[in-house]
């Protein structure tokens, strides 16, 4: 034995859920809570995908791809630092999962899942912002429901954040200090 010391494995935790489902406030929340450092996957996108998107055109999936591969990269090279992370991205579907999975050595999901009128509702009172009905309507066809395989944990959009961020925290173990700093 040489005595020296082994760092634990970072973290990689993606909050995922469709538009309004509250990701960017359970990661802002988690990241908090534990020192795991938070990124939004919107921020991520390369010019043209910024430009399709204003111009009002959806992304298709050849337009996420280089996208979702940075977002992996991003985490992989975190990992690579020792440090351990939390991303708020929508991620509906599992191709999208899969890419994000070939970053860093383990990627955790938390859905943030539950009744299409308990975000809708959230959508119309938010301050600041139009949701068209349509936009959540396509975002619940589009969402490919996590398979058991994926060892996703869902988590209920009808609690209030504090109590998602805490059954997060708790049910993947992200105490404080857990490698957030190598
Ligand atoms: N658990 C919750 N209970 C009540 N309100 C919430 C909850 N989570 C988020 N909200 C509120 O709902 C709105 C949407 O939340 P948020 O922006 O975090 O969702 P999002 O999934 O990141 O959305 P987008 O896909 O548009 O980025 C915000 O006004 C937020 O304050
Ligand atoms: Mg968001």
């Amino acid at each position: 034995m040489t005595g020296e010391t082994v760092a634990p494995p970072t973290r990689h935790v993606v909050v995922m859920g469709v538009s309004g489902a509250g990701k960017t406030t359970v990661a802002r929340g988690i990241a908090a809570r534990t020192g795991l450092i938070f990124a939004e996957a919107d921020e991520f996108h390369p010019p043209a995908n910024v430009a399709s998107m204003r111009a009002g055109v959806p992304l298709d999936d050849v337009a996420r791809l280089p996208w979702l591969r940075d977002l992996a990269g991003w985490m992989a090279a975190r990992a690579a630092d020792g440090v351990s992370t939390v991303l708020a991205c929508s991620a509906l579907k599992r191709s999208y999962r899969d890419t994000l999975r070939q970053g860093p050595p383990s990627v955790e999901f938390v859905h943030l899942d539950g009744a299409a009128e308990v975000i809708r509702e959230r959508m119309a009172r938010r301050a600041g912002h139009y949701m068209p009905p349509s936009l959540l309507a396509s975002q619940l066809a589009t969402l490919e429901q996590p398979h058991p395989d994926e060892s996703v944990l869902v988590l209920d959009v009808a609690l209030t954040p504090d109590e998602l961020v805490s059954a997060a925290v708790d049910r993947l173990g992200l105490a404080r200090g857990v490698a957030a700093n190598g």
